[in-house]
């Protein structure tokens, strides 16, 4: 900073001497001094932002301006600050530099972004917000056509202290202004693992917020109304500045004032008791209503006994009480005290730390627990998983046990805090053990459980959920718990599959994945994007090749080789172009030589693979559908005690065992 300070002074000096020094006077500004930071997350307030940025320069050019970029990323703000030419164009647009504070103002040629520059020291870390107009104001309101974006509460899921009766304050500290002038502000508050949570947004009324249609959104305070057949469940939308800071459980007050104008004292008297009794009387048809329907539309608990659930609802009770702040997010005041401890893996968004989380004053009593790191230019991957996990009804002992979310403002860094397992990956896994037929049953009937709970639209215990598909499940994305049974993690690329979303949205989740482990139909870019099915088909075909890596290592097969990875070594690097040559041109799929014909079950499970990697999407069968095969191999094949499981020693490989 010092040399650019003396280089800029040098700079300002040889405009001295040659323009002499009343010219300098009138052009050049030694003391012209920016912020200067990459895009970086603001912090907004009301209708100014301030950039998070701590860099400042001295600018090369004395006609320099200080100017700042403004947009909203996956709805964070962002800015851009920098020293500016004003004769030329940034990012398109010649900015008015004639005014000390950087007025935000949106150009016709690019209406995403929002540009300002300023004459004072460094006064591009403050931004406002202009209209065409040059008013500056509070609410979303149309000035000559023109509407101006809202300002509202936005913390997405908080926990709070909310019991959903009466007037609740939202447990929101940071208000934002809209991405868009059609967003409104909007809060939901639910139940997640009988915590209640909150979620304060910007919210487009266009389309479904919590699956739901907002029908109160010119309103301008937040009445929480219930969703209908959800339990615990509230929404409500406003459009006034910060209208869902308080929701209202019960009826708004009506203001005396606007009563008094419209109604006489005698009538409004007169009506107080007959409005009284219409209220009553509807809510009761109303609940009637509503629990006679949910009586009716209860779903049965199909071919899932009562102790499958009480197993799974115990699951919950039990890691709810490990995990206190379960699907919530951490704010900078409240951090975990978490203790990083080893690298123990590297992903392509983020890196997955093993890490003990304090359980008292003292250092011994701890818990491990695995915290994946997001660089803060991640943070839609971050988002995306988060939001994944934050579906309570995603829990399952076959998927990743999720603990919470940080945003490390600090550190710059977004955290997932996830249960640990200290086995690893799969892959790590079978690349050091061979494995006995009973394993191979436990380890792929846990995997297919865990797909079929992801693409289920029902929890176990006949609740509704939105399916979800993996879209990169492989051999290194799947965790081997302790009692070797597996569970799905990095959820990353994952989709939710709600009901409603748009034809664009589904056409815009095109081909994603790993190039190793992508279905014939997504490598060429040929899935049928408006059948939510197939989403869920080329899940089938991945969870197949991970089906195939895991039988390859179990000793039932015979001759078990070295740890190979479908479609060759580990270290080949497979781009989507020669997978197409593979496995479309060619059909090629992983090598089942004929040994595996000797084992009923090896045979069996074989026959239900190849089901699985069918080039035909439709003929595949689904993860529920293997669960059950599972069921059934396992049942036919009775190993002997003991004389399945072989060591790595046994085998001839010079690897671990089990
Ligand atoms: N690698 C990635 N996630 C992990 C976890 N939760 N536990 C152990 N290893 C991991």
């Amino acid at each position: 900073m010092e040399r650019l300070g003396s280089v800029a002074f040098g700079s300002v000096l040889l405009v001295c001497l040659l323009s002499g020094a009343s010219a300098l006077l009138q052009t050049a500004n030694p003391d012209r001094v920016c912020k200067s930071c990459d895009p970086q997350p603001a912090n907004c307030k009301a209708y100014q932002c301030i950039a998070n940025c701590s860099m400042i320069k001295s600018c090369p050019s004395p006609n320099d301006v200080c100017a700042a970029v403004w947009w909203r990323k996956a709805g964070v703000v962002m800015m851009e600050t920098k020293c500016h030419d004003p004769t030329q164009p940034l990012r398109g647009v010649m900015l008015d530099n004639s005014s000390s504070d950087c007025v935000l103002s949106i150009s016709d040629k690019n209406p995403n972004i929002r540009l300002c520059a300023c004459t004072g020291r460094e006064c591009n870390e403050h931004v406002l917000l202009k209209t065409p107009d040059d008013q500056i104001l509070p609410t979303s309101v149309t000035i000559g056509g023109f509407r101006i974006p809202q300002i509202c509460m936005f913390c997405d899921f908080e926990i709070t202290m909310c019991n959903a009766t009466g007037v609740c304050e939202s447990s929101c500290n940071i208000s934002s202004i809209c991405e868009n002038p059609s967003e409104v502000c909007a809060s939901a508050w639910m139940r997640n693992n009988g915590s209640p949570i909150m979620d304060t947004v910007c919210h487009n009324p266009a389309l479904p917020f919590h699956g739901q249609y907002l029908t109160d959104y010119s309103n301008t305070f937040c009445q929480m109304k219930k969703v209908k057949g959800m339990e615990d469940f509230y929404i409500c939308s406003c459009n006034a500045e910060e209208c869902n800071d308080l929701l209202y459980f019960t009826d708004v007050p009506p203001d005396p004032r606007d009563i008094e104008k419209t109604l006489p004292p005698v009538l409004l008297v007169s009506l107080v008791p007959v409005l009284i009794v219409v209220v009553v009387l509807l809510s009761a048809v109303y609940y009637y209503c509503v629990f006679h329907q949910e009586n009716l539309k209860a779903p049965k608990t199909k071919g899932i006994d009562s102790e499958t659930c009480a197993i799974i609802m115990s699951d919950d009770d039990r890691s709810d009480s490990n995990s206190a702040n379960a699907n919530s997010l951490n704010h900078n005041t409240e951090l975990l005290p978490i203790q990083l401890d080893a690298i123990v893996g590297i992903g392509r968004f983020a890196e997955v730390y093993r890490a003990k989380l304090k359980q008292g004053a003292t250092d011994e009593s701890f818990q491990m627990v695995a915290v994946k790191i997001f660089p803060y230019e991640e943070y839609a991957s971050w988002k995306t998983e988060w939001e994944i996990f934050s579906d309570s009804e995603l829990r399952h002992e076959n998927v990743l046990q999720f603990l919470t979310a940080e945003d490390r403002k600090i550190e710059r860094r977004y955290w997932l805090i996830t249960a640990y397992h200290e086995r690893g990956n799969l892959q790590e896994f079978l690349m050091q053990h061979v494995i006995g037929w009973d394993e191979l049953c436990r380890l792929g009937m846990s995997l297919a459980r865990g797909v079929a709970h992801l693409h289920a639209d029902r929890t176990p215990c006949g609740r509704p959920k939105v399916a979800i598909v993996h879209r990169d499940l492989k051999s290194v994305n799947v965790l081997v718990k302790s009692d070797l049974s597996c569970c799905l993690c990095d959820f990353g690329l994952s989709l939710r599959l709600h009901n409603s979303m748009t034809p664009e949205e589904l056409a815009n989740s095109g081909q994603v994945g790993t190039a190793r482990y992508m279905a014939p139909e997504v490598l060429e870019s040929r899935m049928d994007l408006e059948n939510i099915e197939s989403f869920k088909q080329a899940d089938v075909y991945s969870m197949a090749l991970v089906l195939w890596e895991i039988t390859s290592r179990c000793s039932a097969i015979g001759d078990v080789r070295e740890y190979e990875p479908p479609f060759g070594k580990l270290k080949d690097h497979l781009c989507v172009e020669s997978m197409k040559d593979d496995v479309i041109r060619d059909r090629l799929r992983p090598e089942i030589p004929a040994t595996w014909t000797n084992h009923t079950g090896v045979h069996l499970l074989s026959s239900t693979i190849e089901e699985c990697w069918d080039h035909d999407p439709e003929a595949r069968v689904t993860a529920q559908c293997v669960v059950e095969r599972f069921g059934e191999i396992s049942s036919a094949v009775i190993s002997p005690l003991n004389t399945d499981t072989k060591s790595a020693q046994d085998s001839g490989n010079d690897e671990e065992e089990i």
